[in-house]
């Protein structure tokens, strides 16, 4: 399997909006997406021991998938380099919504507004099949997401702490 481009490289100097790109992933991204979850995991004092690609690969690329993922790629030094992800599943509470389970940017890489990228095209998605709500959680002195979170969410609509109307 053709391992994905390597978050770690830190060698970008400068940030242009226009060469930041979000995209869904593909399964060649799975050691990638991989990657990501387990920095994401390491925020949230979540174990990491059970993630693998084949666990990924199954459940996101079945038949009916439990996730989705988009990823945030950077091409300033040329070669796409990964910079985020998001990762949502699918939730029913009385009519169709999201759970943002996963939302990470790269260290050298916040507050350039990777992740309301990323938002945005969780909230497209959303938006194309009738979904009616976004949740999330984030834990309480988690400061950088909750900041984050008051932000985005005053795009979206009404806001009840950890739910966004998206229609
Ligand atoms: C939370 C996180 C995803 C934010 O990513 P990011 O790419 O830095 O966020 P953005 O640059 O898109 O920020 C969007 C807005 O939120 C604000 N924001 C982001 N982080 C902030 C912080 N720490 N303090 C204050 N405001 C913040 C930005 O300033 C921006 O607002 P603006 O456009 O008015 O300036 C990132 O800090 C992260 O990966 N944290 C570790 C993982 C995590 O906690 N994920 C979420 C938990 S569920």
């Amino acid at each position: 399997m053709a391992t994905g481009p390597v978050i770690e490289d830190k060698t970008f100097l400068e940030f242009h909006d226009n060469d930041i790109i979000v995209r869904s992933w593909k399964v060649e991204d799975l050691p990638t997406v991989l990657v990501l979850c387990k920095k994401f995991a390491v925020t949230q004092n979540m174990p990491t021991k059970f993630m693998t690609t084949k666990k990924l690969a199954e459940d996101g690329f079945g038949e009916h998938p439990w996730f989705h993922s988009w990823l945030a790629e950077t091409t300033t030094s040329g070669e796409p380099i990964t910079i985020g992800f998001a990762m949502v599943s699918l939730s029913w509470d009385m009519c169709r919504g999201l759970v943002l389970e996963g939302l990470y940017t790269d260290e050298n890489w916040r507050k350039k507004g990777v992740a309301r990228k990323l938002v945005k095209a969780v909230a497209e998605f959303a938006l194309e099949n009738s979904c009616k709500y976004i949740k999330w959680m984030s834990l309480k002195d988690n400061d950088n997401a909750n900041s984050f979170y008051n932000k985005i969410a005053k795009l979206y609509g009404p806001v009840n702490e950890c739910y966004v109307k998206v229609t």
